[in-house]
């Protein structure tokens, strides 16, 4: 059938639904060039207003996942279980949550992205670490998941081609946020990835893409129906992200603070959220009961099997130290400590500003391709529920510029919401969902 680009964007423009065959023929043509970007960036525009429903959410994925190589890792023994977080602030989780599951015996073949918007991604942290390449092919993916348990790639070669132009072309359009949009790009990825079976880290809060609880199950039941109709059994987790998850944000500094977790010191909110996702992909795993799941990731930072994994994993793919040697990883030079204005109690956080400033401090980039700055970041002393005294130190900046210090600040305290009142709790994990269930908690 003779099909016109324009007249998709028309139909989706003026709320239509669009045909297996249309949403075929825009992701072929933009994969091969035929269709140009400012269409493609018009039909995600019109999709991110108009929305998909869920059969065109589902062959939208199809068609990325298609759009190149699914890895086979049937070669691998064992029940091979994926993780996924749709993005946060300071979400660290893989570089815990995956050693933790392979440390206890549960393969971990694992792909994973760059930094969007203003949340990070799990390779430019790994990046971090000097000589630790992301970039894989997949035979030695697949090896070195046979040989070690785990293995964590970029979107390399021809994995979801579709995805990697589409996602870089949401960064600069302002249409990362929307629900058929992010579903079908995670769930592109972990299809065309192999792995059995997946667990989703669904963000939700100031500091995420969704903001509500209510659109995050949205979010959540649209991936697990995508993934079940695909054969694999999905769960998700609900988490918070109206706070940063721990007390670091930036590359570098992330890694410190995953590896401080693993040494069984890291802070409370980012420990409890890793055990709860690493234990989920245990059950996942055939491990046993969800309470015996948690004790034996608990007990893999115990006895320091989950830390000497990370090491494995760091080694494998080209680490010159330790990650928790003090020669791995590039630190900024300059630190700044940001004091606060006045007194009160820290009642909410702007989440998204804080990645911003880590952002504008060198953590992350400007344009697709420009370096980042792995030593830059932030260090909160003070979070959500704390209460401050005018004059204490909120946080603590780092940086290689001079110059990048007084914007930061003031995007740092602008972040910060301070009321004579402390806020109610609100709790880290704030709902579970699976194919026949959703438990808010
Ligand atoms: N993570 C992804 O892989 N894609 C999105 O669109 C958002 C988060």
């Amino acid at each position: 059938m003779f099909m016109r680009i324009v007249d998709i964007i028309e139909k989706k423009r003026d709320g239509k639904e669009l045909s297996t065959q249309e949403i075929d023929f825009f992701i072929n043509g933009f994969c091969s060039g035929q269709i140009f970007e400012y269409q493609a960036a018009a039909l995600i525009m019109a999709i991110f207003i108009r929305g998909l429903n869920s059969r065109e959410t589902a062959d939208l994925t199809a068609a990325m996942t298609r759009s190149g190589d699914c890895i086979d890792l049937s070669e691998i023994p064992g029940i091979k279980v994926d993780k996924h977080s749709t993005g946060g602030v300071g979400d660290k989780t893989t570089l815990v949550v995956a050693p933790i599951a392979a440390a206890c015996g549960v393969p971990v073949a694992k792909m994973s992205g760059r930094g969007l918007g203003h949340t990070g991604g799990t390779i430019d942290k790994l990046e971090s670490i000097k000589g630790f390449r992301t970039s894989l092919s997949k035979e030695e993916f697949i090896n070195n998941v046979k040989e070690i348990g785990i293995a964590i790639s970029g979107q390399t070669g021809n994995l979801a081609p579709a995805d990697k132009k589409l996602y870089a072309l949401r960064d600069v359009t302002a249409t990362v946020s929307s629900i058929p949009l992010i579903a079908s790009s995670v769930m592109s990825k972990k299809l065309a990835s192999g792995a059995d079976r997946i667990v989703l880290d669904v963000k939700t809060g100031s500091g995420a893409f969704m903001k509500t609880l209510d659109e995050s199950v949205d979010l959540a039941r649209e991936m697990i129906s995508i993934g079940e109709q695909m054969g694999k059994k999905t769960v998700a987790l609900i988490t918070d992200m109206d706070t940063p998850l721990g007390n670091c944000i930036g590359n570098t500094l992330e890694v410190r603070e995953a590896i401080d977790v693993l040494r069984g010191r890291g802070p409370k909110d980012l420990t409890a959220v890793c055990l709860e996702l690493a234990a989920r992909m245990l059950e996942l795993g055939g491990k046993g009961s969800i309470e015996d799941c948690r004790l034996m990731a608990e007990n893999s930072i115990k006895n320091g099997s989950a830390l000497k994994k990370l090491g494995e994993l760091a080694a494998k793919q080209g680490a010159v130290y330790d990650p928790w040697d003090e020669r791995a990883m590039k630190q900024a030079p300059i630190r700044y400590p940001v004091a606060a204005r006045c007194d009160g109690y820290i009642s909410s956080m702007k989440s998204d500003l804080v990645g911003k400033a880590s952002m504008l401090l060198g953590a992350g980039r400007t344009t697709k391709d420009s370096p980042i700055d792995h030593g830059a970041g932030i260090v909160l002393f003070k979070k959500t529920s704390d209460y401050i005294k005018k004059g204490d130190i909120l946080a603590e900046l780092h940086t290689s510029s001079h110059d990048l210090i007084e914007q930061a600040e003031e995007l740092l305290l602008e972040a910060y919401e301070i009321t004579e009142k402390p806020p109610e709790p609100r709790p880290l994990i704030l709902a579970y969902a699976d194919s026949n269930t959703v438990i808010k908690y």
